[in-house]
């Protein structure tokens, strides 16, 4: 997988041309569904860039809270997005690094206030339009995984493969909950269960790019199953496609 600092600049047109060949593979799904772990498992079996459009929603969200701006300030929080100062890296345990105007927050955007923040800012319609061009940046050779919300009906709608994976809100608290509990944080599951469907309402009636499946997407329930299951599913999609 390679990770690449996010630059600021929009695509020119020649840009837009010399990237039209590259592949994307969009994976879509709501909080705790799993696809940020199939997303950093495909995009290194392949070797492609990885776009974990979530960082960006939650960087802004945290950025909003350095830069003392409310969520609910909608210009505010739209001109932070526009001014984005944001950097990804990787550490040599391979985990995803993110620093805003150079300071490390990758801990505080994982939290369940960075999830808050992040979700809150994407339904400003202007933060998602100063977004998009960055997003479309990481469109580079060899290929993009690309890992979201509206990835495969938005930002990459000509995507070639398109995934849509789904889980019941109950199972997706579970996961959270034992994932936060080997962290050593002490957490309530019905308070996860009622902020994941918090969560799951905003992103999905919101009036700008909703939480819905592609029409062309292959929709995956990962409920109940494990998540090498779900990776050897796509990855037989990948290879009908001829991918790999
Ligand atoms: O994938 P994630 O949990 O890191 O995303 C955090 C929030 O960001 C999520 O609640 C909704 C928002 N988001 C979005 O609106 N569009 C995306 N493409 C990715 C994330």
């Amino acid at each position: 997988m390679c990770l690449r600092a996010v630059s600021a600049c929009a695509s020119a047109q020649w840009q837009i041309s010399y990237v039209a060949s590259v592949p994307v593979i969009t994976v879509d799904g709501p909080s705790g569904v799993g696809k940020g772990t199939i997303s950093h498992m495909l995009a290194d079996r392949l070797g492609w860039h990885l776009l974990d459009s979530g960082a960006l929603y939650r960087v802004t969200g945290q950025a909003c809270v350095i830069e003392g701006v409310s969520w609910d300030d909608d210009p505010a929080v739209a001109d932070v997005a526009r001014h984005l100062d944001v950097a990804f890296s990787l550490a040599a345990n391979g985990e995803m690094l993110v620093a805003y105007k150079g300071l490390d927050v990758s801990a505080a955007i994982r939290t369940e206030e960075g999830g808050r923040g992040a979700s809150t800012v994407a339904a400003i319609p202007a933060v998602r339009e100063a977004l998009f061009a960055r997003q479309r940046d990481f469109l580079q050779p060899p290929g993009l995984v690309a890992d979201g919300r509206d990835m495969g009906t938005v930002v990459f709608p000509d995507a070639p493969l398109k995934f849509f994976l789904t889980a019941s809100a109950a199972e997706r608290a579970e996961r959270r909950y034992k994932q936060l509990l080997e962290k050593g944080e002490s957490v309530s599951l019905p308070r996860l269960l009622a902020d994941i469907q918090e969560r799951d309402e905003r992103d999905s009636s919101r009036s700008v790019s909703p939480l819905v499946p592609a029409e062309d997407a292959i929709v995956i329930d990962s409920s109940a199953t494990p998540i090498s299951d779900v990776f050897a599913r796509v990855m037989l999609e990948v290879k009908k496609k001829g991918f790999i």
